[in-house]
C-alpha cells in the first residue's frame, strides 16, 4: 500500500537524467503510463516507442525525472523555446515567428504513483525552467480524446492555443499554452 500524497512528496525528488540511469526503465515506464491511451485507441507514440526512440527523444533538451527511494516513477521532458522551434517547425505555436515559447513533452507518472502529486510537481519543475530560460510562454500538446487531461492543464492555467495532428497519429491533439512570468 503506498503512503499517502504528504508522505509519499517528501521522498520524491527530481533531478535531471543521468548516464547511469536505465532507459529500459524510462521506456517502460513511458509504456506503463502511456497505455491508458494506448487502451482507448489513440496510437500515442511515447505508448509503444523502443529505447532508441525514448534515447533520440531525451537528446533534444532537458529530460528532469522524479525518483522514489532511488527508482525513476516520472519523467518530464523540457524544451527551451530554441529546441521547441527546431524540433517542431511545421508544428502552429510551438514555431510562431515571435518564438518564446518553450514546451513540455514525454509526461508520465507510474500508474501505482498517479494521483499523488508527482505530475503537479514536475510541471512546476518545466514552469520554473521556462522563466529561468527567458522564455514567454510554456506549451504542451496532449490528446483532444483524453478529456481530462484537456480540464487538468486548463486548471494548471493552460489555454488551448491551437489544433495539431501528428504524423502517424490516429487523433487530432490540442496545443495548450500558458504565460510565465520572469523568474
Ligand atoms: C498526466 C500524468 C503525468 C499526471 O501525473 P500525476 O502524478 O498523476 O499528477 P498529479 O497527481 O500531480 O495530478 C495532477 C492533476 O491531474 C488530476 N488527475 C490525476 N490522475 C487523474 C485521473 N486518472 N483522472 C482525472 N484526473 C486525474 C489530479 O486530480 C490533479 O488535478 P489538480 O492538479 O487540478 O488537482 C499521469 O496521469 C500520467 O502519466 N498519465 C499518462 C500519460 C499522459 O497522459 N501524459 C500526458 C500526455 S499530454
Amino acid at each position: 500500500m503506498l503512503q499517502t500524497s504528504e508522505r509519499l512528496a517528501k521522498k520524491i525528488r527530481v533531478r535531471l537524467i543521468e548516464p547511469d540511469d536505465s532507459l529500459a526503465h524510462l521506456t517502460g515506464l513511458l509504456h506503463r503510463a502511456y497505455k491508458q491511451h494506448a487502451d482507448r485507441g489513440l496510437h500515442t507514440l511515447a505508448a509503444f516507442q523502443p529505447e532508441e526512440v525514448t534515447r533520440r527523444r531525451i537528446a533534444d533538451g532537458e529530460c528532469l525525472v522524479a525518483t522514489y527511494l532511488g527508482r525513476i516513477v516520472g519523467t518530464i521532458m523540457f524544451k527551451s523555446a530554441e529546441q521547441t522551434a527546431r524540433a517542431w517547425p511545421g508544428v502552429p505555436w510551438f514555431s510562431r515567428p515571435e518564438g518564446g515559447v518553450a514546451s513540455f513533452s514525454q509526461f508520465a507518472v507510474e500508474p501505482e504513483f498517479q494521483g499523488k502529486g508527482i505530475g503537479a510537481e514536475l510541471m512546476a519543475h518545466v514552469e520554473h525552467r521556462t522563466a529561468e530560460s527567458g522564455a514567454r510562454e510554456l506549451a504542451l500538446s496532449t490528446p483532444e480524446p483524453a478529456e481530462w487531461l484537456v480540464a487538468m492543464y486548463a486548471r494548471h492555467g493552460y489555454r488551448a492555443v491551437s489544433r495539431f495532428v501528428w504524423p502517424n497519429a490516429n487523433y487530432q491533439s490540442v496545443i495548450m499554452s500558458k504565460a510565465i512570468g520572469e523568474a
